[in-house]
């Protein structure tokens, strides 16, 4: 596994919940940072999308593959609460990536969409449930793959009820997260940023945060 350092370490949070700390390499960090910055102000730009009740969501977001229309909460090939534009197509170095990750945490994933989300300092997600793929890649508990760049965030984790209790921890620059299985609905979310931890190797501020999915099964 060409990217995984010797420091990486791998923690077992819950059944089908792995934090992969520290799994990728200052150049391949480097790389997908190149990468999002292209892509987030692309033909085809990020923006912050209005969630259902009207409230703006705190990061700035583009998807990748599927278009996840804040509104209605479902996938979509183009972007109806935005723009109407198509989404761009999910490159292919960030399925390999999502299949490489999975498989450290003893999962497998052929993903065919990413929600890049970019945090500035007060970027931050409320707790929530990613439930809005197919029933059948949910029911087969089919990880979401995360991949984190840039300033540390301080991760929430609970159960699958909202009322459980809820872990913190940090997920650092490099840092892989997969939750699948028994663990595919857990909520989460990220309560802050923490300015200036970004390795300075890195030279950017703020943080990019990729999810790799599956909507679809094969069958
Ligand atoms: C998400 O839950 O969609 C994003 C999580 C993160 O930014 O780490
Ligand atoms: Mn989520």
């Amino acid at each position: 596994m060409g990217g995984l350092l010797s420091d990486a370490v791998r923690v077992d949070l819950a059944p089908g919940a792995v934090h992969l700390a520290h799994y990728l390499s200052l150049s391949r960090q480097r790389a997908l940072i190149d990468q999002c910055r292209t892509l987030l102000d692309g033909d085809v730009p990020a923006y912050v999308p209005t969630v259902r009740g009207g409230g703006k969501m705190h990061v700035r977001m583009l998807c990748l593959g599927r278009h996840w229309n804040g509104q209605t909460y479902r996938y979509e090939s183009t972007r109806s609460d935005f723009d109407g534009r198509p989404a761009p197509p999910l490159p292919d170095e960030f399925r390999t990536l999502a299949s490489e990750l999975a498989q450290a945490a003893g999962m497998t994933l052929t993903a065919d969409l990413c929600i890049l989300n970019y945090y500035d300092a007060e970027g931050r997600m409320g707790l929530h449930q990613d439930k809005d793929e197919s029933e059948a890649s949910l029911a087969a508990g089919l990880p979401v793959v995360s991949v984190s760049l840039g300033d540390a965030a301080r991760f929430l984790f609970g159960g699958t009820k909202r009322r459980e209790p809820v872990t913190a921890f940090r997920l650092e620059s490099g840092d892989g997260f997969v939750f699948g299985g028994p663990s595919r609905l857990r909520y989460h979310g990220v309560s802050r940023i923490v300015p200036g931890t970004a390795p300075p190797e890195l030279g950017m501020s703020g943080r990019f945060n990729l999810t790799l999915r599956q909507y679809d099964v094969e069958t």
